[in-house]
């Protein structure tokens, strides 16, 4: 689908829905009845075309997206991934605009399609809510294009990332603006680059979380494990491994019922593990 879009000097086309570029925009763009403001360039959504590609069969039922801004790239993902839930949350209290209360209508999807506002990334409890009342099942993917700040990523991260299904990905977006030009390298405050080292730390001590790391210009993945383990001394690592600090973190700070997911995760994986000894 996304080799599809209609890119324009000022705009971008999904079908008959406008997305005004904001980074085109003179000034910043004004709400619109007639468009979504979009945020995302064309370099960035390439970049996006080309993760997808390497996906095969990767379909997500369940997807979380962190920072709605003006639901433009809600209705984005939603075109290119056809999820049978999409949910997503801002701290900002602005409410759907009319044009994207339109799309819902128009497409009759509203009750696939959920934006809670007023929500901050990094409130575990909302969090929580929002989980349990939205999605059947576990989430397939999270995409957080929220705060961009080191605290509020990590601790959604912290939350969500135990709740992804085996196989399930993790996108942080915009995790290097802290060395885009005009910043100041070791001026910016909060930048997400500490976190994007701590989680590629986690990918190489542990076997029981994060998988692989895709590491792009505009954003990084992160695939959790599949749950298989091939060896003895593989299945063993599951209790001998979890030395890096963020591991524990997660592990010690993960709510009960993604610390009891877990535990299922890794019974089931021991489980067939020992079965084929
Ligand atoms: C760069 S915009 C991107 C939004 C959207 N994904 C897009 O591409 O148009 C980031 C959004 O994150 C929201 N945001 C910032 N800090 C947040 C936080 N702590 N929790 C939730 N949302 C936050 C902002 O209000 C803003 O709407």
């Amino acid at each position: 689908m996304l080799d599809k879009l209609d890119w324009q000097t000022d705009r971008v086309l999904i079908d008959e829905w406008v997305f005004r570029l904001e980074h085109s925009a003179s000034g910043n763009l004004a709400s619109g009845t007639d468009y979504f403001r979009f945020s995302k360039t064309k370099e960035l959504v390439d970049q996006y075309a080309r993760y997808w590609a390497t996906l095969q069969g990767f379909a997500p039922n369940n997807v979380f997206e962190l920072g709605i801004w003006d639901g433009g790239s809600v209705v984005l993902w939603f075109e290119h991934l056809h999820p049978k839930k999409h949910v997503a949350l801002d701290l900002k209290t602005d409410g759907d605009s009319k044009y994207f209360q339109g799309y819902l209508k128009s497409k009759g999807v509203g009750s696939r399609i959920k934006t809670y506002w007023g929500t901050n990334q990094a409130d575990e409890e909302a969090l929580r809510r929002i989980v349990a009342d939205e999605f059947v099942g576990p989430i397939d993917l999270v995409i957080d294009d929220a705060s961009h700040l080191y605290g509020p990523t990590k601790a959604s991260f912290q939350f969500l990332f135990p709740l992804l299904r085996p196989g399930g990905i993790y996108i942080i977006e915009d995790w290097a603006w802290a060395h885009w030009k005009g910043i100041q390298i070791g001026h910016a405050k909060d930048e997400l680059t500490p976190l994007i080292f701590e989680l590629v730390e986690a990918a190489g001590s542990s076997t029981t979380l994060i998988a692989d790391v895709s590491v792009f210009q505009s954003f990084v993945a992160l695939y959790a494990v599949r749950w298989r383990f091939k060896s003895r001394l593989r299945y063993r690592s599951i209790s001998i491994d979890i030395q890096n600090p963020l591991d524990q973190a997660i592990i010690k700070q993960a709510p009960r019922a993604s610390r009891r997911l877990l535990q299922t995760r890794s019974r089931a994986s021991a489980g067939r593990a020992a079965l084929r000894w």
